[in-house]
């Protein structure tokens, strides 16, 4: 793309959201500040980057004939799949019609499915992992954890942000069949199936964002600098630092394998490729997600391009040259525990930004529930851990109340 139209205007160059969280909305600021359209899609009304779109539809996005509509309605230049909860038969028909699926349909497909994803990265590029084995009974699942050792852990086929896992330590049938049916009943649809992992002692994790954009007539993949995390014994992502300070050769290990990834998943935008660094010593592919990754949310702070702008930018057809580290950052993210509060407020946001260096993002969900996301802090400084030890004086500021508190 070297000509962008007036947005609102005949023939503006749109983009079509499909999932309008912390991640997209974060997207849709970097592509208004491009005058790119941006037509948003979630499945509940006000989504966060439903505040920042020209247009906003609330469709559940798994039913196909929904999405099409959309799609085919709005005429975008590029859907981005912001969450994994899409019908991947739709992005696959409009793929076909010549729609631009960011960063194809097949990827978006073989991402969101833990079995095919782990059979594709283990079994035909051949990456490390951890040991694993599949199954779709009570009786498989226990032969696959007799297989894989204890301690194990079962996932579903399908579901996100931890949903489904489920840690095995004893090596018994009733323990083994009990935590199947634990693991299947938060799955996403009717899938029985599910992946056993051998469960590993962490000595780190790290996100390494690939991105593949079109370089004149070539596709050209790279990555940035790794970015490292630690959760804190949860299942979501807690903290987030860029640039690790971890030896060299092991993050120039990660990188080769995330540049594999990308190129093998193909398309253009951002990648982020999941690794665990494990105690004994191994660095693992753990998964990837084909989109801007919320471990990432550090290079708003750190880098010069983010990943939310790579990402839009390589959807559009406009250059990525490689974005450079500015200065060492750290993130936190900011979870609730309150059960379905609408219109909660963010309170400690003067307190939190009164240290020089820190930014805050208050998403703007308007409802609450245990464990959701609602804000981020973003801390730079002179080195990761003055960054780190900032943004956690920020973090520790911020509540987030009733609205009638
Ligand atoms: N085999 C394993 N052994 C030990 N810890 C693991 C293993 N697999 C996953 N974890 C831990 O659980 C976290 C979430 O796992 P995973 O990425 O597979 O789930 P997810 O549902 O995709 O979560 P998210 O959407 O946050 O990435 C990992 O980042 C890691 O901390
Ligand atoms: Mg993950």
């Amino acid at each position: 793309m070297d000509r962008i139209p007036t947005p609102l205007g005949p023939g503006a160059a749109k983009v079509l959201l499909l999932g309008g969280g912390e991640l997209g909305k974060e997207v849709a600021i970097e592509a208004q500040r491009l005058g790119l359209e941006v037509v948003v899609v979630d499945r509940y009304d006000w989504a966060p980057a439903m505040h920042v779109a020209h247009r906003r539809y609330v469709v559940n996005m798994l039913d196909a004939g929904a999405v099409e509509a959309i799609v085919e309605r709005e005429n975008p230049v590029a859907v981005i799949p912001e969450i994994e909860a899409v019908n991947t038969e739709a992005l696959e028909r409009l793929e076909e019609k010549g729609y631009h699926i960011v960063p194809n349909a097949r990827a978006v497909k073989t991402a969101m499915n833990r079995i095919e994803l782990r059979r594709w990265a283990a079994e035909e590029l051949g990456l490390p992992t951890t040991r694993y084995a599949f199954a779709e009974t009570p009786e498989e699942a226990y032969e696959a954890c007799e297989k894989v050792g204890y301690p194990c852990l079962i996932k579903p086929e399908m579901s996100s942000s931890g949903h489904g896992h489920v840690k095995v330590t004893e090596p018994s049938r009733w323990a083994v069949e009990k935590a199947y049916m634990e693991s299947i009943s938060h799955a996403r649809g009717a899938s029985r199936r599910v992946i056993v992992e051998e469960y590993v002692e962490l000595e780190t994790e790290y996100t390494v964002l690939a991105y593949r954009w079109l370089d004149g007539d070539k596709v050209r993949t790279d990555t940035m600098e790794p970015v490292e995390h630690w959760r804190y014994g949860e299942y979501h992502y807690i903290e987030s630092w860029q640039p690790s300070t971890r030896p060299r050769d092991l993050l120039q290990r990660a990188r080769e394998i995330a540049l594999r990834v990308a190129e093998a998943l193909g398309g253009v935008g951002v990648f982020g490729v999941e690794l665990l660094q494990t105690r004994d010593g191994r660095l693992l592919f753990s998964e990837v997600a084909p989109r801007p990754h919320d471990t990432g949310l550090v290079t708003l702070a750190s880098q010069d391009i983010s990943e939310f702008q790579a990402h839009i930018r390589a959807a559009v057809g406009l250059p990525v040259p490689r974005p450079r580290i500015l200065t060492p950052a750290a993130s936190i993210a900011v979870y609730t525990d309150l059960e379905d509060e609408w219109y909660p407020v963010l309170s400690g946001a003067y307190q939190a930004l009164i240290e020089q260096g820190i930014e805050l993002r208050w998403f703007g969900k308007p409802r609450t529930y245990p464990g959701r996301r609602m804000a981020v802090v973003l801390a730079r400084a002179e080195t990761v851990e003055e960054a780190r030890e900032k943004v956690r004086q920020a973090a520790k500021k911020l509540k987030i109340i009733p609205r009638n508190a």
